[in-house]
């Protein structure tokens, strides 16, 4: 399928419309931001690396029943995906406390949750992506209270699949978020399934396998990449 003109670009990816408008492309980059953009860098092979695991976690998604927008892997870079309209919530699901919600609680990062935390995030980079409570929601008309409950549901879903599946390859799925679009009236989760998008820490050592390295200067930043891949999918990136 061709690259047709392109529609959007976004920090890590670009997206493309096809000669079927029912499809589009989404364009993985090596490009990286954090902190709303005020960091900015490149990882190497990040693009080739957050294709190939999105593309697997997909899978295991759509064996599992939950709907998503993946058609295909074209190539190295680009995945073919379902046309869909972005709902402007970001849904974080959360196991282990960590980032924004250890600052938020002042809790020690790393502490195990008894059962998941659910947050949704308003989907505006110019806002700085403000956490959103259900009467928000309302109030905004960004979802109905149908669409609402069906996210919420899909994005527990999401994470009783996810969990098990990595813990299988030695990663602790701390927390990730999601996105969902809506394509011929039915929700799909959209966007990526990456070490961008998720917190992955290593089972027995708790060492980062995802987007912290980068954010907090950690170092090892490519490696940790083609650790989460070589263990998701099986090869490296
Ligand atoms: O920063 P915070 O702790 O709220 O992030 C929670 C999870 O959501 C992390 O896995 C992070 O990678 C992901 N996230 C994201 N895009 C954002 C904000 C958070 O993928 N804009």
């Amino acid at each position: 399928m061709d690259r047709g003109e392109l529609l959007y670009e976004g920090k890590a990816k670009q997206v493309y419309r096809t000669p079927d408008p029912d499809r589009l492309i989404q364009h993985f980059k090596d490009d990286a931001t954090a902190f709303n953009a005020q960091k900015r860098g490149t990882i190497v092979s990040k693009g080739i690396v957050n294709n190939r695991i999105s593309e697997v976690l997909f899978g295991v998604l759509e064996r599992a029943g939950v709907a998503t927008h993946f058609v295909e892997r074209l190539s190295e870079r680009d995945m073919l995906v379902r046309a869909c309209q972005i709902v402007k919530i970001e849904v974080v699901v959360r196991n282990v406390i960590a980032g924004s919600l250890a600052t938020r609680l002042g809790r020690p990062e790393g502490e195990a949750l008894p059962e998941p935390i659910l947050e949704h995030y308003l989907k505006d980079d110019a806002l700085g992506d403000p956490l959103l409570n259900d009467w928000h929601i309302r109030f905004l008309q960004l979802a109905t209270p149908d669409e609402l409950a069906a996210i919420n549901a899909t994005a527990l879903r999401v994470n009783a699949v996810l969990r098990p599946y990595l813990d299988a390859r030695q990663i602790v799925l701390v927390d990730f978020k999601l996105e969902f679009g809506r394509h011929h009236g039915q929700l799909l989760v959209a966007d990526e399934i990456c070490p961008d998008t998720c917190r992955l820490w290593d089972k027995t050592t708790g060492h980062k396998l995802d987007k912290d390295r980068f954010r907090r200067d950690l170092g090892a930043v490519e490696e940790a990449y083609q650790e989460a891949a070589r263990r998701i999918c099986g090869v490296a990136a």
